[in-house]
């Protein structure tokens, strides 16, 4: 493939996503998977999950809250060291990665601590999809689904 063909390529793709985008009753289709806590030490914990969006329309994480704790918020990992943010992006016909070594929910001042073999639940706010409530399995505190 030479460079003219490339960037046709590219150009063709971009129309199409800009008419979807613009097409009124393009919207977001969220689904939650692969949600998971690591069995807490202290009075913080921290979750994660992959959010899909099967939409022609991008949505965005705005909050999370749980019975779990009236303190959760939602962190960026970079350079190790994190840092809250107001939202996260879910890219139409992509996904969101929350996952160890990375973003995050970070629970703080836990009402108790959960064990491994218990449901946390969780409510997903989202700027314009409606909300989704996880039941998040607590898994060992090592749990990292990616090195399994
Ligand atoms: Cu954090």
């Amino acid at each position: 493939m030479n460079h003219r063909t490339v960037l046709a390529g590219v150009l063709t793709l971009t129309t199409g996503l800009t008419l979807a985008g613009c097409s009124s009753d393009s919207k977001p289709e969220l689904k939650v998977v692969g949600a998971f806590m690591p069995q807490p030490i202290s009075d913080m914990a921290a979750g994660f999950l992959v959010v899909r969006n099967s939409g022609d329309a991008a949505d965005r994480l705005t909050s999370v809250t749980s019975p779990l704790s009236d303190n959760v918020t939602i962190h960026e990992t970079k350079n190790q060291t994190m840092r809250m943010v107001s939202s996260f992006e879910v890219p139409a016909g992509g996904e969101l990665d929350l996952e160890r070594g990375g973003s995050h929910i970070m629970f703080m001042k836990l009402k108790q601590r959960p064990r491994q073999g218990e449901k946390v639940s969780l409510e997903l706010h989202f700027e314009k999809a409606g909300p989704i409530k996880v039941d998040v399995p607590v898994k060992e505190t090592t749990h990292n689904p990616k090195k399994q």
